[in-house]
């Protein structure tokens, strides 16, 4: 992965030496493109006003309302005033100009440019969409000096390095409410996002409730959809904030939910019912049968009227054709038609869509199994799969690019998979060093975060979001050499504090299911416990797709954790800063000792708390993997030597403290194997 460099050529230390001191960052995300900070600030008073002036849509007067909202809760400076008029503008502490209005579209104008200094703040931007971002660049900038709030003198040139920053929500799997999708856009258009992709149908569920097909939703939706006002609603919040949203139905795959209300659609001769569990299953749209067609157009008429992003995505991921191969009608079409394989059938089943869409003004999108060789160049190919999948990450990507097609990248960005921020932060769609000629690489226009939700709910998903997708979006918007990891998580964790401010329940979701689970104990030590384990990664969580069906609890020991364990990522690099010469000796061994004492205060409360026995081990673990953690170390600071056994058996407790508890592993362990390791090499140099 990532960090597993053999070596690093000495001409590195010498550039790195030259870059600007990590103080002189800016504490903002995504990181604006040209940033010239100065040692002064402007400080900020209870009569800050801010004044707009120029061809703008009336969403920039509400967004700076909103922004000085932000900022007075922020400072707790009770502002006098809202906005001035035009008149004021001269004397407006904040000037906005912006040269015209912007359209909430694929090609968006969202550069600006934001200067600080002693003639006030001014912001200046093409559109209302650039003012809005740089709105968003300010709030971030706010810090205290000399015990009061102030803005740094500064000048920043910003403009997004892709176009297309996304993220793809599965409303089907589990289906999000309303005010998840408004505080969720928040937090995107804080991160300066532009894309909400809805994920609206799927095997568990068909969330879009439509005249034409009322049936979809009453039988294909547990009662859990939107209606077309409720979507309405969702695109206007999003326009509000320079956020275009792009519908999914994903067809002919991924339909069980479609076809519970329209069996006479489907490949086999059957009934179907909503699927509980996760994974690719067979049922599939039949694309022999015309009424499919004339079913799609209907739907497809009704959901492009109500979304006006000229996108519409198709889905047509994870076909297995396994329907398709037991259908003898089917089979006979294919024969007449010369259609050799599924994949061709799929392919003249798209190109039909395709049709269809041009036809109402939409442009198709779909995930990469879309890309045959017959596909109008006019659809952008959504790449996902990766080594997961067994094939190279971002090969559809550049085979897109390549060939003329629009492209977007998403492997490498399921936040689902629970892998931590910097794997999915060191993911460039489109690095320099990759052999890309500038008309194939003009094709590469962005990426998207997918949030695929078999295992959150509307309470859990802020935490599988936030903060990993302020990295992403941080790589979508930044300059490719923005890529300082420690860096990176050291504005990760500003962030994470700063969405709390949008409501978002990212940490505190966490926090309260613990409280429930402590069963009136105080959960210190269950915290102490959840700071260093991290969900299950990958799809091992949920094995066969069957140990979690949509009903199942959501409110349990993995659902509180999180996939970025800081505390264990401090502790196993503060332990590789003490092998070198570092005196962090007494910290680590404070930190050694509270988890070595932990499990006795867990212990309670599990007795009280029996849906946590599942933790039992974990926590045992935690406490002994902590106590030879503290043996060696102690023996290390006193260059004493450990018997070869003991380490033997340390490092065999540390081998069966990898598995699982609660669906969740232990992250420190690496650390006090670094610990070990040295014992051991100590011991054969005395040899
Ligand atoms: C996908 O993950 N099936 C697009």
């Amino acid at each position: 992965m990532s960090r597993s460099y053999i070596f690093v050529p000495l001409v590195l230390f010498v550039l790195v030496s030259c870059l600007p001191a990590k103080a002189q960052y800016v504490n903002v995300m995504p990181y604006p493109q040209k940033v010239d900070l100065q040692d002064k600030h402007y400080f900020i008073a209870k009569d800050f006003t801010i004044a707009l002036s120029g061809d703008y849509r009336p969403r920039l007067a509400a967004q700076a309302t909103r922004f000085l909202r932000r900022l007075d809760e922020q400072t707790g400076l009770f502002f006098q005033q809202f906005q001035v008029d035009g008149s004021g503008y001269k004397e407006a502490n904040l000037k906005i100009r912006v040269e015209k209005k912007g359209e909430v579209l694929p090609d968006m104008k969202e550069a600006y440019e934001l200067t600080i200094d002693d003639g006030g703040l001014h912001i200046i931007a093409d559109t209302d969409i650039g003012a809005i971002r740089a709105l968003e660049t300010l709030l971030q900038l706010v810090e205290v000096r000399e015990g009061r709030y102030a803005f740094p003198y500064v000048q920043i040139q910003d403009a997004p390095r892709f176009s297309w920053r996304g993220l793809m929500l599965d409303v089907a799997r589990h289906f999000m409410p309303l005010e998840v999708i408004y505080r969720n856009l928040d937090a995107m258009a804080a991160l300066k996002l532009n894309v909400l992709h809805l994920h609206l149908s799927d095997d568990q569920g068909f969330r879009i409730a439509t005249e034409t097909y009322p049936e979809l939703t009453e039988l294909g939706s547990d009662g859990l959809f939107y209606t077309k006002a409720e979507l309405q609603k969702i695109i206007n919040y999003a326009a509000e904030r320079g956020i275009r949203v792009v519908p999914e139905i994903d067809v002919p795959g991924h339909a069980t939910a479609i076809l519970v209300s329209h069996p006479e659609l489907g490949s086999a001769d059957t009934t179907y019912q909503i699927q509980r569990y996760a994974g690719i299953f067979d049922p599939t749209l039949d694309p022999t049968n015309e009424a499919v067609y004339e079913f799609l157009e209907n739907l497809f008429e009704e959901v492009a009227a109500i979304f006006p992003d000229p996108y519409f995505h198709i889905g047509g991921d994870e076909n297995m054709g396994r329907h398709w191969d037991a259908n003898e009608k089917i089979q006979a079409f294919m024969q007449a038609r010369g259609i050799d394989t599924n994949h061709e059938l799929q392919t003249y089943f798209n190109i039909r869509i395709e049709k269809i869409l041009a036809d109402q003004n939409k442009i198709t999108m779909g995930w990469e199994e879309i890309m045959t060789p017959d596909m109008p160049k006019s659809a952008l190919i959504h790449s996902w799969r990766g080594a997961w999948e067994g094939v190279t990450p971002k090969a559809s990507l550049y085979a897109a690019a390549r060939s003329g097609y629009d492209a977007i990248l998403s492997n490498g960005y399921y936040l689902d998979l629970m892998m931590t921020a910097e794997e999915h932060y060191l993911m460039d769609p489109a690095p320099a060093s990759v052999d890309l000629d500038d008309e194939a690489r003009s094709h590469i226009l962005g990426g998207e975060m997918c949030m695929w939700s078999e295992l959150v709910t509307e309470h859990t998903i802020d935490s599988r979001l936030w903060p990993r997708g302020a990295a992403i979006a941080e790589r979508l918007w930044s300059a490719e050499e923005v890529n300082d990891v420690d860096e990176m998580y050291r504005r990760l964790s500003i962030v994470n504090q700063y969405l709390e401010r949008l409501h978002l329940k990212h940490v505190s979701e966490p926090k309260r299911i613990l409280r429930q689970l402590a069963a009136g104990h105080d959960p210190k030590p269950l915290e102490t416990l959840l700071e260093v384990v991290e969900p299950m990664k990958g799809y091992t969580r949920n094995p066969g797709g069957t140990m979690y069906a949509s009903y199942s609890p959501f409110t349990l020991w993995a659902d509180a954790a999180t996939a970025d364990a800081r505390v264990a990522r401090v502790f196993n690099e503060q332990v590789e800063a003490f092998l070198k010469g570092e005196a962090l000796h007494e910290s680590l061994k404070t930190q050694l000792i509270t988890w070595e004492a932990n499990h006795d205060q867990v212990v309670p409360i599990i007795e009280d708390s029996p849906v946590l026995k599942q933790i039992s081990n974990l926590s045992a673990n935690l406490s002994e993997a902590a106590k030879s953690g503290r043996v060696a170390l102690e023996a290390i600071v006193a260059q004493r030597e450990l018997p070869a056994e003991w380490v033997a058996r340390a490092r065999k407790q540390l081998v069966e403290a990898r598995a699982n508890g609660g669906r969740t592993e232990l992250q420190m362990l690496e650390g006090v194997e670094r610990l070990l390791d040295q014992v051991d090499y100590r011991r054969s140099a005395q040899d």
